[in-house]
C-alpha cells in the first residue's frame, strides 16, 4: 500500500521516521505492508534519505493511481484544503493532523470520503498523540455525553503552569516559553484561546454528531490572568486552567474555552506543563479522562500513522464517522448556570455585597484594598449584568 505525505515539517518527518522506522510492525498491525512513494514539500532536504522520495508537485501524487493514501501535515486552510479534497474525490484516503482543516470542512470531507468509499480520518486534530477522535467515534457511543472538558492546549498550559508554581507574570512567562520553543513567535492563536476553540468545536462535533462552528464558541483566553488571581487561587487550593468544555444540558448544547477555577477533586488539576488531558462524562460511564502529549513530531505522528494504519486495514471500505453537516445551534449562553471568582476593589464591597449573591470571601493579606469572593451558583446572564455595574478588577469562572 503506499501512502504519500504532504509537507515535511514538524509532523510530516515524523510520520515519515515512523512509517519507514517501525514498517515491520506497522505490516503486522495493518495486515500489509505500507511503504511512503512521496513527500511534498516545497524545500530541498539535502543528504536526507527523504530526497528520494520527495516532490515539488502534487499532480504527481493525487495523479498516480497507487497511491492510496494521502497524508496532509502541512496545517493551516489552504492549500491543504483543496489538496485532501481532491485526494478523496480520487478515491485516496485522506488523514490530517490539521485542526483549522478539520474544525472548517470536517464534515463536508468524510461527507465525500462516504461517497467515495474511503476514509478521511483526524485524530491528531485534537491532542496530539492522545486518543480522542477514535475513543468518541467508536467507544463511547451509548451514552449522553453530558460534559466534555479538556486541557486542549499545550503553550497555555504550560505558561499557567509556570506563573503558578514560579509566581511570575503573564508576559515574563510567555517570553521564556517563546525562547524556549514552547510557544510561538505569534502566540496568538493559543493565548487567546483560538487553537482550544477550534479543538472543542470538533469534540463538540463529533460528540452531537452536527456541526459545531468554532466562531460559535465562547472564548476567552489567558492573557488577563495575573499573579494576584494565582495568589488568591493558591490560598484556597485551587489551580486556573484554560478550559475547552461543551455540555449537553437537557439537550441544550453550549461551547466554551475559558480559564476556570478547578480543585483536585477534578482529574484536569493534575496537568500540568505542555501535557493535555481530555475528560469526558457519559451519562451511564461517569467520567473517563485521557492524558498525554498534545504537540510535538513523534507523539502527533503516531496518532497520525494510526489513522494511515486504520485507513489501510480499511481499504475499499469507509469509517463512518456521525458529523452531519448540518449546523447545530449552540443554546444562549445566559441562562447557564454558573459560579465566578471575582475580585474588586476593597471601596466597592457593599456594591459588590448588593449586586452579587456572594458566597465565599478570600481574603490575601498582601492585597488588602481588595474585597474578593465567590458567588453562589448564578446564571451567566446575571453575572454579566451584575458586572455592568462596577469596576471589576477580575472574574474567573470556578
Ligand atoms: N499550539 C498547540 C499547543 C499545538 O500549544 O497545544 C498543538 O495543537
Amino acid at each position: 500500500m503506499k501512502v504519500a505525505i504532504l509537507g515535511f515539517g514538524t509532523v510530516g518527518s515524523g510520520v515519515y521516521k515512523i512509517l519507514t522506522e517501525s514498517a515491520d510492525l506497522i505490516e503486522k498491525k495493518a495486515g500489509e505492508r505500507i511503504e511512503v512513494k512521496y513527500v511534498l514539500d516545497l524545500r530541498e532536504f539535502p543528504g536526507n534519505p527523504v530526497e528520494e522520495v520527495l516532490v515539488h508537485d502534487y499532480n504527481v501524487i493525487v495523479n498516480d493511481p497507487e497511491v492510496a493514501v494521502v497524508v496532509e501535515t502541512m496545517g493551516g486552510l489552504e492549500p491543504a484544503y483543496s489538496f485532501e479534497k481532491e485526494a478523496l474525490l480520487k478515491g485516496k484516503s485522506a488523514c490530517t493532523s490539521n485542526k483549522e482543516l478539520v474544525a472548517k470542512h470536517g464534515a463536508e470531507l468524510i461527507e465525500i470520503a462516504k461517497q467515495k468509499k474511503v476514509s478521511f480520518l483526524f485524530e491528531a486534530s485534537v491532542g496530539g498523540g492522545i486518543p480522542i477522535i477514535r475513543p468518541l467515534n467508536s467507544s463511547l457511543t451509548c451514552d449522553v455525553l453530558e460534559q466534555i472538558q479538556g486541557i486542549l492546549n499545550g503553550t497555555t498550559n504550560y505558561i499557567l503552569t509556570k506563573m503558578s508554581k514560579e509566581g511570575l507574570n503573564f508576559d515574563d512567562v510567555l517570553k521564556d516559553a517563546q525562547d524556549k520553543g514552547f510557544a510561538e513567535r505569534n502566540p496568538a492563536a493559543d493565548i487567546e484561546g483560538y487553537d482550544a476553540a477550534r479543538k472543542i468545536a470538533i469534540l463538540a462535533s463529533l460528540a452531537y454528531g452536527k456541526q459545531v462552528d468554532f466562531e460559535d464558541v465562547y472564548t476567552e483566553g489567558i492573557t488577563k490572568i495575573t499573579p494576584e488571581d494565582i495568589a488568591y487561587a493558591k490560598a484556597e487550593g485551587l489551580k486556573i486552567k484554560l478550559i475547552g468544555q461543551c455540555l449537553d444540558v437537557e439537550g441544550k448544547h453550549y461551547a466554551s474555552v475559558a480559564p476556570r477555577l478547578i480543585d483536585d477533586s477534578n482529574p484536569l488539576f493534575a496537568v500540568d506543563g505542555v501535557f493535555n488531558a481530555i475528560k469526558v462524562r457519559g451519562n451511564y460511564l461517569g467520567d473517563t479522562m485521557f492524558y498525554g502529549k498534545g504537540a510535538g513530531s513523534l507523539p502527533t505522528a503516531s496518532a497520525v500513522v494510526s489513522d494511515v494504519i486504520d485507513a489501510v486495514k480499511n481499504n475499499g471500505r469507509h469509517i463512518p464517522i456521525l458529523w452531519s453537516e448540518k449546523k447545530l445551534e449552540l443554546a444562549d449562553r445566559k441562562h447557564l448556570a454558573a459560579r465566578f471568582f471575582v475580585r474588586v476593589n476593597k471601596a466597592d464591597e457593599e456594591l459588590a455585597r448588593k449586586t452579587f449573591k456572594v458566597d465565599k470571601v478570600v481574603a490575601l493579606d498582601s492585597l488588602p484594598n481588595e474585597f474578593a469572593f465567590f458567588t453562589k451558583q448564578t446564571t451567566e446572564g446575571e453575572f454579566a449584568d451584575g458586572r455592568q455595574k462596577l469596576n471589576v478588577i477580575s472574574a474567573i469562572r470556578a
